[in-house]
């Protein structure tokens, strides 16, 4: 009989000190300007393929409930590279589970989409270098890239395919950096980030916030280096403020803010001028990631745990890229898909 064409993978969303916003190219995720990121460790993305000769369609399934349509296509671009690539052509079950409530805002297409390109191409029987898996896992949502390296990373713009993909400026345990995200909305966004991108350039504000990013880009790389705090919360207030600026004088024009939102974001500032080490940044919604040195991570979520305005409180620290994980482990997973275990797990 031959081999079980399975194959299981994890990887964690990041959050982006340099934000990415815009692409120069479009359909491969090009971006406008270079980012940098750390995963967070705390949440996770674990997903399972398996390509089967029985199936005459591809099918994704996402904490146990069969998914169609736009995530299906997307899951599908990842999937059709690989066919193409390996020669393998047989549809595949994608199987996918997060720890994270999805619900509450935090974008899980980072995790998913690095997990996804690990999964998929093992599973062919494909051995790609982290490289060319972070180019792969662009294609599906471009700050995925970002999660196929260890820690702290670096996606370099490029200008085309080959050279626009994500390394590791520093391990992990380099910093002990907290991340708590307080959620404060967790309404869907009325717009995608893929949307979201295209109307970037329609604010007379992104060229200068493209123009500037080598600028922020070498500042935070520096911070980062020093393990300067202070540097890193100017720089990183900064590249947010420049972010929701762009998105916030797009046509359409979107404003992600919340009343809780800037209230936290002046929380935030008060604590840093009382000598707290933390600074916040924000993505495509309203909830608040509030950075911390570890020494303040107990007092930062206490706080936020007990703010009314403040739904939920996630914490991460910086953690690996994506990895494999033995089937063995992911029996759970065979069983959401309604999959047979393999003979060798049985
Ligand atoms: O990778 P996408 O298309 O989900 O875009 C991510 C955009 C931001 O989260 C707002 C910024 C970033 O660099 O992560």
């Amino acid at each position: 009989m031959p081999a079980m064409l399975a194959a299981c993978a994890e990887a964690h969303p990041n959050i982006a000190l340099i934000k990415y916003w815009g692409n120069r190219d479009h359909r491969i995720n090009l971006p406008a300007n270079s980012s940098i990121s750390f995963n967070l460790d705390g949440l996770v993305t674990r997903t399972l393929v398996v390509f089967d000769p029985h199936l005459n369609q591809d099918r994704l399934v996402i904490n146990g409930r069969e998914r169609y349509r736009e995530p299906l296509k997307r899951v599908q671009r990842i999937l059709a590279w690989v066919r193409e690539h390996s020669g393998k052509y047989l549809y595949a079950h994608v199987i996918s589970v997060n720890n994270f409530p999805m619900e509450a805002g935090i974008a899980s297409s980072a995790s998913a989409f690095a997990a996804l390109a690990l999964a998929a191409t093992k599973a062919a029987g494909m051995h790609l270098d982290e490289r060319a898996l972070s180019r792969l896992a662009r294609l599906g949502s471009g700050s995925a890239c970002r999660s196929v390296p260890d820690g702290f990373v670096e996606w370099r713009a490029g200008v085309r395919d080959e050279d626009s993909y994500a390394f590791t400026l520093f391990p992990p345990e380099y910093w002990d950096l907290w991340d708590c995200i307080a959620v404060v909305s967790a309404a869907s966004k009325p717009y995608s980030s893929k949307e979201g991108h295209r109307f970037a350039e329609t604010s007379p504000i992104q060229w200068a916030r493209v123009t500037d990013a080598p600028r922020r880009l070498e500042w935070c790389r520096q911070a980062l280096k020093n393990r300067d705090f202070q540097a890193l919360a100017e720089v990183v207030e900064l590249d947010a403020h420049l972010l929701h600026a762009v998105m916030q004088t797009s046509t359409p024009s979107l404003l992600y803010w919340e009343p809780a939102t800037v209230a936290l974001m002046h929380q935030v500032r008060e604590w840093r001028k009382q000598g707290w080490n933390v600074a916040y940044t924000l993505d495509a919604g309203p909830n608040v990631h509030i950075l911390c040195t570890s020494d303040f991570a107990m007092r930062v979520e206490q706080e936020l745990q007990a703010r009314p305005d403040v739904q939920q409180v996630l914490t991460a620290r910086p953690g690996k890229g994506a990895r494999l994980v033995p089937l063995d482990l992911c029996r759970d997973l065979f069983r959401q898909g309604n999959l047979p275990l393999p003979t060798d797990l049985l």
